[in-house]
């Protein structure tokens, strides 16, 4: 057990690591699911991992100064993160974020004591459906801010600590709670930086661990796939239907493809039959992992993360 802590940055990460046996059971397949409960972090995300990371970077390499505006652009997780951390540290922190993703994000942000801009969607987008287009008017919003704040963008999408956070702790962590008996890493991308910290932690590890990528069917980008439906999906904070700049694709052993309805089938089965409340994330990267244990990774044993809480998720058609 952690002993008493002197902030609540310190309570980030090592978070339990739990065999999904109910789950291999109902879906009928042979090995073994080991998730790591991420959505047990301060801000119920795994994304609070790498806003320590990316603020301790910053403040180490002098780039983040003393009472210097933080900003960022958010699904809501990363801002949430980013919004425990800098409350902590003593930074103001300003999140920009989509009127696509839930609300609930936005409120607890704001709890938090963070500033949170809300970015209109494009006029043809759907709430809960943040395309990449989407996405391009919260970073133009974000670069603004940036500009006229003289502030410290904490960007995880290019910064090295959205790698480092997973290469230095979730992965080790992983490597330690399962003995090193890890066959097969598979994970959802947004910005790409778990996969990429944890990709190349577990294969320095083992050389032949696969690690593969999962994305949403309307954006499968990195399998070479043709997008449907403009991109859009239920899959929020991931699956935005671009090349990452954090992932290095030699690390890339396959693609799995994954829908809404497969993810959200995945999540409230975690719900109801392993006690695990997650977010869709979770459910897709639960549903991929089915998907290959049924056929190329037949009796394997594949390591996940459940990303988010499914608290994230009450205003959604998630848990209706
Ligand atoms: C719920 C959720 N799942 C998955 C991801 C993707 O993680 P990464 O940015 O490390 O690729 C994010 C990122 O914000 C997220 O919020």
């Amino acid at each position: 057990m952690k002993k008493l802590l002197d902030n609540i940055c310190q309570a980030i990460g090592e978070t339990p690591m739990v065999r999904l046996s109910r789950i291999t059971k109902h879906y009928g397949v042979e090995g073994n699911i080991f998730a790591k409960l991420e959505y047990l972090n301060p801000g119920f995300s795994k994304k609070d991992r790498i806003a320590l990371q990316i603020i301790e970077e910053a403040e180490a390499s002098g780039k983040l100064v003393p009472g210097q505006t933080v900003v960022e652009l958010t699904s809501g997780n990363t801002g949430t993160g980013l919004a425990i951390v800098c409350r902590a540290k003593g930074y103001p922190f300003i999140a920009c974020m989509s009127e696509g993703n839930s609300m609930e994000r936005a409120r607890m942000m704001r709890a938090l004591g963070a500033e949170v801009v809300i970015v209109k969607q494009k006029e043809s987008s759907k709430k809960g459906q943040v395309s990449g287009e989407d996405l391009a008017l919260v970073e133009e919003e974000v670069q603004r801010i940036v500009k006229e704040k003289n502030a410290f963008r904490a960007d995880q999408f290019k910064l090295k600590g959205s790698i480092n956070a997973h290469k230095y702790h979730t992965a080790v962590e992983m490597w330690e709670q399962c003995d090193g008996k890890i066959d097969v890493f598979v994970d959802i991308v947004g910005s790409g930086g778990t996969f990429a910290g944890c990709a190349e932690k577990l294969k320095e590890y083992n050389p032949s661990i696969r690690c593969y990528i999962v994305e949403p069917e309307a954006a499968a980008i990195y399998a070479g796939k043709p997008t449907l439906n403009e991109g859009r999906h239920k899959i929020q904070g991931c699956g935005y239907n671009m090349i990452l700049p954090l992932i290095d694709e030699t690390l890339i052993d396959g693609c799995v493809q994954v829908t809404d309805d497969e993810a959200i089938d995945a999540a409230r089965n975690l719900a109801k039959l392993e006690g695990t409340f997650v977010g869709f994330s979770s459910g897709a990267n639960v549903a991929a992992a089915i998907k290959l244990l049924r056929d190329k990774e037949k009796g394997k044993n594949i390591v996940l993360s459940l990303n988010d809480s499914g608290l994230k998720y009450l205003s959604t058609d998630l848990f209706e």
